[in-house]
């Protein structure tokens, strides 16, 4: 079976509430793909290896990436170093008023991998309302169905 990896970070639920959504949205009834959710501080390089496509999720916190996806980021550079190469990945932000600053930072790390992002940026401003929720949920089953048909 297919397999999808969802990594987020949250402080204070923003980004814990869209995952939910990007959780749901990939659980699909009509899409069989074992889903799998980790926080950022506990994911590591063998969650990586195990998937076909990731799902980034972060707040934005001062202009960059949260503490806890960078740390993430930073375990599992090396270890991962040649083995991930196109990895299909998709980011979603929760921020208070930008994000654009997170996903820049994001997408100069991933370059290192390299993965390569199969769907846009879902960047959400302020507290997560409908259409942001709508959105992380067709984020979801966007990435569920693509690995699924292996698209990307
Ligand atoms: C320490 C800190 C720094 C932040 N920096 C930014 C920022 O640079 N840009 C922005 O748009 N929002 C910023 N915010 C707002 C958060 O991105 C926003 O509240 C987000 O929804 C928090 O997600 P969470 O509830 O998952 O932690 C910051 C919040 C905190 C606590």
């Amino acid at each position: 079976m297919s397999r999808l990896l969802i990594v987020y970070h949250s402080k204070n639920g923003h980004t814990a509430a869209l995952t939910e959504a990007v959780v749901a949205g990939s659980r699909h009834p009509e899409i069989d793909v074992e889903v799998r959710i980790r926080l950022a501080r506990e994911a590591v390089a063998d969650d990586v290896l195990w998937c076909d496509a990731i799902v980034l999720g972060t707040p934005e916190n001062f202009g960059y990436m949260s503490g806890g996806l960078k740390d993430f980021f930073d375990r599992t550079y090396y270890p991962l170093e040649g083995r991930v190469e196109g990895l299909p990945y998709a980011v979603f932000i929760s921020a208070g008023n930008d994000g654009e600053g997170a996903l820049t930072s994001i997408r100069r790390i991933v370059r290192g991998y390299p993965f390569r992002e199969v769907h846009d940026p879902v960047i959400c401003r302020g507290e997560p309302d409908p259409n942001m929720l709508e959105a992380c949920e067709a984020l979801g089953t966007f990435m569920a169905a693509g690995v699924e048909a292996r698209l990307f």
